[in-house]
């Protein structure tokens, strides 16, 4: 009831009365009260203004179950969500529930990671209340060798739901960077559990800084936050509820063919590299061309030049 009272606060530009409330949603003046009471304790700032009813004024910046689920309008991603206050890393914590039976669409969302986990083996730094930690578990039917590409349609959510709540323009590094003005806001870390032929569950890690206000000397130059961009602190809630709003419609496509073929176009249009010369380091030797979309697998296709050897080759990512 609280989400559904906090939707109808926000929709609302003025007062919404509190009978149109108790109407809308079938509960007793007292029940409606309560919860504005309850909102108030949480932060948020509510004016009660007799005959006229309840306006929103303020909304603290909390990733609560109301936050999201008011804004969330997904048939299975995120349903459940978990919200926790700390965790090791929430990629962890979804494998562990992945394996005691949680079902394809839990979100696990923590405040504080303690032992968060970057590509590679490296740590990712997750200072408290400020980003967004969250994981997603999926058990898809599609065979494991199509679960790398989830990255990229998370990656494409990522900088749909940024774009959609904060006007910036995010764009995507290939395959899965989100960065604004030539800095990486996002980070991605998908992890499966599989058979040769059956994927037990594949867990889709986000990392999002949002509201981080200055970040370590080593990584200032390459990584920033969605507010030191914005000039103004973001709502979280809105952002984890628009990414999964985004990746489920994603996801219908993705599963069309179980490739990206559908999506190819779209992911190009947000695609950073495109048209830019890479170097390519192949263990067999280091070549350049230009960058110039992905093929239905999701690999990066690039116009060698230089070496008399023209042509589009596939690169993946561990090139
Ligand atoms: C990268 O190295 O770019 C990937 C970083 C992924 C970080 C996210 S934060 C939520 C989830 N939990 C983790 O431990 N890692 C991912």
């Amino acid at each position: 009831m609280k989400a559904r009272i906090l939707q109808l606060l926000r929709e609302q530009e003025g007062y919404v009365s509190g009978q149109d409330i108790c109407r809308k949603l079938s509960v007793s003046r007292t029940a409606v009260w309560k919860v504005i009471g309850q909102l108030k304790e949480e932060g948020y700032v509510i004016e009660a203004v007799q005959n006229k009813g309840y306006r929103l004024l303020e909304v603290p910046d909390l990733v609560t179950e109301g936050e999201v689920a008011s804004r969330l309008h997904t048939g299975w991603a995120g349903h459940p969500t978990v919200f926790l206050e700390r965790t090791d890393s929430t990629n962890n914590e979804a494998k562990r529930m992945a394996e005691a039976g949680a079902s394809h669409g839990t979100l696990v969302v923590a405040e504080n990671q303690e032992a968060g986990k970057g590509r590679r083996g490296r740590s990712w730094s997750s200072p408290e209340k400020s980003g967004i930690w969250m994981t997603l578990i999926m058990k898809p039917e599609f065979p494991p060798s199509q679960a790398s590409m989830l990255t990229l349609v998370a990656a494409m959510a990522v900088a749909e739901g940024v774009r959609s709540v904060t006007g910036l323009e995010a764009g995507i590094k290939w395959p899965n960077d989100i960065v604004v003005n030539g800095k990486k806001i996002c980070g991605i870390l998908t992890e499966m559990s599989a058979e040769p032929d059956y994927i037990n569950h594949v867990v889709v890690g986000i990392g999002i800084n949002a509201n981080m206000e200055e970040f370590p000397p080593d990584i200032r130059e390459k990584a920033t936050s969605l507010s030191l961009e914005l000039g103004e602190k973001v709502s979280r809630a809105a952002v984890i509820a628009e990414v999964w709003n985004a990746f489920e419609l994603y996801y219908d496509k993705f599963l069309e063919n179980a490739d990206l073929s559908s999506l190819r176009e779209k992911y190009e249009a947000h695609l950073l590299n495109r048209g830019k010369e890479v170097c390519v380091l192949d263990p067999k030797g280091e070549w350049r061309g230009v960058a110039r979309g992905i093929d239905r697998n999701g690999r990066l296709l690039i116009e060698q030049t230089g070496s008399g050897d023209e042509g589009l080759r596939a690169v993946d990512s561990g090139e």
